[in-house]
């Protein structure tokens, strides 16, 4: 696959199993998630990557957060099961750093940048990725669970894998909708 190629025919797979990316494959997903564009050089990011008994821990932890919601059987058990969604979850969440240039925003938006080129590394790999938040995103006894300053953004669980059937190539949207051409505005 060529950088075109990824760049225009990138998707989602949200039915992923084993393999899970090699130990190797792993590290280039992960190179590529830092080599995005960082204001500052900050790297205000931070992987966590949940894999064979982490998938068990992280199942514990949701689970935890579900009852703790007060949420019914079904929920809880739902929420238990997320994790095996996948054999590899990258959990990217902010490092954010205070920076007379570079508000939290723009940190927030490197650190979606590199959920981003983790998947399209991925891709390139030939494995299948889906990109997740939910409410356990925003739960602070999650965010504590995983060693996530509380101050910080779970920006996304990466979940990554093998895809389980080979997905039809979703049609490309037009993009006429969402762009302005300026030369074309009258001046007021
Ligand atoms: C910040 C963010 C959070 C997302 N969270 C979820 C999610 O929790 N559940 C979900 O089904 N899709 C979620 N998505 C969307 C999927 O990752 C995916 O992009 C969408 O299903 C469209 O499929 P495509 O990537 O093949 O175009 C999220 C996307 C982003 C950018």
């Amino acid at each position: 696959m060529n950088a075109q190629e990824l760049l225009l025919q990138r998707q989602s797979t949200p039915k992923l199993i084993a393999p899970a990316p090699s130990e190797s494959d792993l590290t280039f997903i992960l190179n590529a998630g830092m080599r995005v564009p960082d204001h500052g050089a900050l790297s205000p990011w931070l992987f966590t990557v949940v894999e064979n008994q982490g998938l068990d821990k992280l199942s514990q932890i949701f689970e935890k957060a579900a009852i703790d919601q007060g949420n019914n059987d079904v929920k809880i058990k739902k929420s238990k099961n997320m994790p095996y969604r996948a054999p590899l979850i990258i959990i990217i969440s902010t490092q954010y750093q205070f920076h007379e240039k570079v508000p939290k925003l723009e940190q927030a938006i490197a650190a979606g940048c590199a959920v981003h080129a983790m998947q399209m590394a991925a891709f390139s790999l030939g494995y299948g990725a889906m990109w997740r938040t939910g409410d356990f995103s925003y739960n602070t006894d999650v965010k504590q669970a995983l060693a996530i300053n509380t101050e910080n953004d779970i920006v996304g669980f990466l979940y990554i894998g093998t895809a389980e059937n080979k997905l039809p190539l979703k049609a490309l949207k037009t993009f006429e909708h969402h762009v302005n051409y300026l030369e074309n505005f009258p001046l007021s």
